[in-house]
């Protein structure tokens, strides 16, 4: 066993987070500004202005929040749920599944409509499911389905949310600044991802997005938000207006998160979704070659996470084991079910690149058969 230590930086090629460029650490570690601070308000108008170009948005309340992509979930069920409401969630994997069960925590009835997993959803048996419950308060489902590697079309399944009067929720965890989200053109009332992925920042914010129809909902709840640290309202008035102080924020993420966006911006979008999809063909196309097939059905995969089954016989761990610790490569396993069946290959913001995939392919051959 050697005792070298492991190849550094690694290169990110997993479910997330992916790695970083330079431009982003620099800026991570710059001296921290107060929360208060007047430049601090400058880089965070900036940020948000960016942030509704990459969601496709004109959305007001367009910010980051203070946590992982978990922190957005939570968020929005907890804004938009009150106890009694009826909502239906589309599972078409391990996320899916977390949206249900997080909307039953906030008292929600949930109504599930499942797809097999490397499926998107049906969206017959979604418009079942939602005539079949009645009156619908929200209908959310997942865009980039991190656990099978299926991107979910959004236009039909928001017809049938538009169709029953429901708000849309839409998780862009793993598509936001990979695959083009359009809030607006999509009509999504509620949209949120993560800093780790896409948006080629490190870990620890959740950007998000929501419409005026969502909040006009949320200002005319019942009951109070159950939980204070992600009440929208709270955290709107320290990011617009009086910035009244509501948590110490994550300063150096978001001022990170700034440089991210303008990295985004610069790239520009459209440059930004091809480059995903030319370096996600490559992959495939080499996985292909050594005989390696995809997981997730044709016409639905993801550029940014690319699902494929393991060879038969071959050990999940030990090749995972070789790829980091040869190589300093991260490539993820499978989650639940597809466990040592399926390996999520990431390719998403700075590691997006076909140096990075080139070496995954030599390496995996050399490990595989060398
Ligand atoms: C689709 C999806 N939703 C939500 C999450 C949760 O994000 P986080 O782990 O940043 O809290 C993830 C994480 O991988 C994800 O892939």
């Amino acid at each position: 066993m050697s005792t070298l230590p492991l190849p550094f930086p690694r290169i990110l090629l997993g479910p997330g987070p992916s790695s970083v460029p330079p431009r982003v650490l620099e800026a991570l570690g710059r001296a921290p500004l107060g929360y208060l601070d007047p430049e601090l308000f400058e880089a965070l108008t900036e940020l948000q202005a960016n942030l509704r170009t990459v969601f496709g948005t004109t959305n007001d309340f367009t910010l980051a929040l203070t946590g992982t992509g978990m922190a957005g979930m939570e968020s929005c069920l907890a804004n938009l749920i009150e106890p009694g409401d009826e909502v239906l969630i589309g599972v078409h994997g391990f996320f899916g599944g977390r949206m249900a069960e997080i909307a039953g925590r906030y008292g929600a009835k949930v109504h599930r409509v499942e797809a097999e997993w490397g499926q998107p959803l049906d969206p017959v048996k979604v418009q079942e499911a939602a005539s079949a419950a009645g009156k619908l308060k929200l209908v959310g489902c997942v865009h980039a389905e991190t656990s099978t590697g299926v991107l979910q079309p959004l236009g039909p399944i928001s017809e049938i949310a538009k169709a029953h009067d429901a708000l849309f929720l839409v998780d862009a965890v793993t598509s936001l600044g990979g695959h083009p989200v359009e809030v607006d053109e999509h009509g999504v009332d509620a949209c949120y991802s993560a800093s780790q992925k896409c948006m080629g920042c490190p870990p620890g914010l959740a950007p998000i997005t929501v419409s005026e129809r969502a909040l006009d909902v949320v200002a005319a709840r019942k009951s109070t938000v159950t939980s204070w640290y992600y009440d929208w309202k709270l955290i709107g008035n320290y990011w617009h207006g009086d910035h009244m102080y509501h948590h110490t924020v994550p300063v150096n993420l978001l001022v990170a998160l700034q440089e991210s966006l303008r990295m985004i911006v610069e790239e520009t979008p459209a440059a930004r979704y091809e480059r995903h999809r030319e370096v996600s063909e490559q992959l495939m196309s080499g996985l292909a070659k050594m005989g390696i097939r995809p997981f997730a059905q044709e016409g639905y995969r993801l550029n940014t996470l690319n699902s494929a089954w393991i060879p038969d016989g071959v050990d999940d761990i030990a090749v995972r084991k070789a790829l980091l610790t040869q190589y300093g490569l991260e490539i993820g396993g499978g989650l639940g079910a597809l466990k040592g069946k399926v390996w999520r290959i990431g390719t998403m913001g700075e590691s997006a690149q076909v140096r990075h995939v080139a070496l995954l392919l030599a390496a995996l051959w050399g490990t595989l058969h060398g």
